[in-house]
């Protein structure tokens, strides 16, 4: 199968998560795109969507979903997102497509995270995948100096401007080996919107796309 037939597969898997009635929290990404059409299937058995970047409501909306203004909403049941890694204990890297801050605001206000991902994204250990983190644009010199420190190597994506205005540092050569730890402090420097490690929201169920169909992990 290939990576998108793989994308498909759990875009679809992931509708047996989606509580009938209920707001539906919905992520970013080519994953993630899969999950949106494939809800559009069932747009009136859910009462909208919550949405964690421009590019998803506008893709949620060409399909007649409504979406709702994540202040008007206290909890919603499932959140469905996709991620760059996850490891075996659920923890995530996110934010390769430069949503993170918002992805982490409607995670924190759903009761379970349903990652959908291909089998290439689990991971023993985070950080082989350039870790994102959402910078206030006049710190980003002084968290790129931090981030050094930590033994990172980060470097500024180029051309990019987040849904808040926000600037993307990618670092490079972490080892995660305490993500809850890492993702606790570097929230903590001055000038730092969000971190993409997602420890404290991390997944309750992955579904992963295999050669041999989806397999379910439960953390
Ligand atoms: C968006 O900012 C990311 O967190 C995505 O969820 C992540 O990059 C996975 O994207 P794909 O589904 O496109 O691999």
């Amino acid at each position: 199968m290939t990576q998108d037939e793989l994308k498909a597969l759990v875009g679809q898997a992931a509708l047996d998560y989606v509580v009938p009635g209920s707001i539906v929290g919905v992520g970013t990404g080519s994953t993630v795109n899969c999950f949106i059409d494939a809800l559009a299937t069932i747009k009136d058995r859910i009462a909208g969507a919550v949405s964690s970047s421009e590019r998803s409501t506008e893709r949620l909306r060409a399909h007649g979903i409504a979406v709702l203004d994540s202040n008007t909403v206290e909890r919603i049941p499932v959140y469905v997102d996709g991620a760059d890694e996850i490891d075996h204990h659920g923890n995530m890297i996110k934010g390769g497509g430069a949503a993170l801050t918002r992805e982490k605001i409607v995670a924190d206000i759903a009761d379970r995270f349903v990652c959908i991902a291909d089998e290439s994204k689990l991971v023993p250990t985070l950080g082989k995948f350039p870790l994102p983190v959402e910078v206030i644009p006049m710190a980003a010199s002084q968290v790129a100096r931090r981030l050094k420190a930590l033994g990172g190597e980060p470097v500024l994506r180029a051309g990019v401007v987040t849904d808040n205005g926000g600037h993307i540092l990618d670092v490079r050569g972490l080892s995660i080996t305490d993500p809850a730890a890492m993702e606790r402090d570097i929230n903590q420097w001055p000038g730092v919107v969000s971190v993409g490690i997602f420890a404290r929201n991390r997944a309750a169920v992955c579904l992963l796309g295999t050669s041999q169909g989806v397999k379910t992990l439960s953390f």
